[in-house]
């Protein structure tokens, strides 16, 4: 695990994306996992102002993301399709038929689960994962808990998370209570993993993975197991006084 100290989450951003356009121009097909959440955000407007000064082409570039809440269509702007088409994806001249996320809407859960794994090793698998983590260690919706040898699923949220997760609802009553994630073991088949961890609430999360052993308790633990994980980590994220 290589660590990546940055000033702060301007600085994360730009570090992360300079490693991410050095892939693509090396593998212009680069089949990219995705995550949602505050952090990338960042991350992904560098990315597009990278676009824009004709640094680089998503043209070829497939995606996957981690994950989806159940019952929220693609047009629900609190869907994560939603969130990346306008944080990302409407931005850049990638192909949106070659962007993946899990259909919270399908009809069978759990063949989408089965069919997303399918389609994810069509494509030769993840050649980059990026992540986020939950203050309680979670990476996509793998709560603690979650086998390290867990493929995509169907899974329940922990309370915390859903109240994490409700400044971006009306009401905690209008966050789903279940979502389709990769599952961990699907995560960890990526041949390499970015993390990103910014900010002083993440400092118990930061703390944690530097200092214990992988054990489901903590599921970003499970990226210790990995050969090729670098961790971008902003200096509010790594204090801890
Ligand atoms: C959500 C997402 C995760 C993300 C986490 C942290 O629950 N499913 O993929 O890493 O939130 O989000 P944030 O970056 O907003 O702290």
């Amino acid at each position: 695990m290589e660590v990546i100290v940055a000033k702060n989450y301007e600085d994360m951003s730009k570090k992360a994306c300079a490693h991410i356009v050095s892939r693509i121009k090396e593998k212009p097909d680069l089949v990219l996992g995705l995550a949602t959440g505050s952090t990338p955000i960042g991350l992904y407007q560098n990315l597009i102002a990278e676009y824009k000064n004709n640094n680089i082409s998503f043209r070829r570039v497939v995606t996957f993301n981690l994950d989806e809440y159940v019952g929220l269509d693609g047009n629900d702007p609190n869907s994560y399709r939603y969130f990346m088409d306008h944080q990302l994806f409407n931005h850049i001249d990638i192909d949106k038929n070659n962007t993946f996320i899990p259909d919270g809407t399908a009809e069978n859960i759990e063949e989408e689960c089965k069919n997303y794994e399918a389609l994810i090793k069509k494509f030769g698998g993840i050649d980059l994962q990026i992540l986020g983590i939950g203050r309680n260690g979670h990476i996509g919706f793998n709560e603690p808990g979650s086998p390290f040898n867990s493929r995509t699923q169907y899974i329940r949220l922990a309370e915390s998370t859903r109240q994490a997760n409700s400044r971006f609802f009306p009401s905690l009553d209008d966050v789903p209570t279940h979502a389709i994630t990769m599952g961990i073991g699907t995560i960890l088949e990526a041949k390499e993993i970015l993390l990103l961890i910014s900010g002083k609430g993440k400092q118990e999360a930061v703390r944690r993975l530097f200092t214990e052993e992988p054990n489901e308790d903590f599921p970003a633990s499970a990226i210790k197991t990995h050969p090729k994980v670098f961790v971008f980590v902003d200096e509010d994220a790594l204090a801890s006084e």
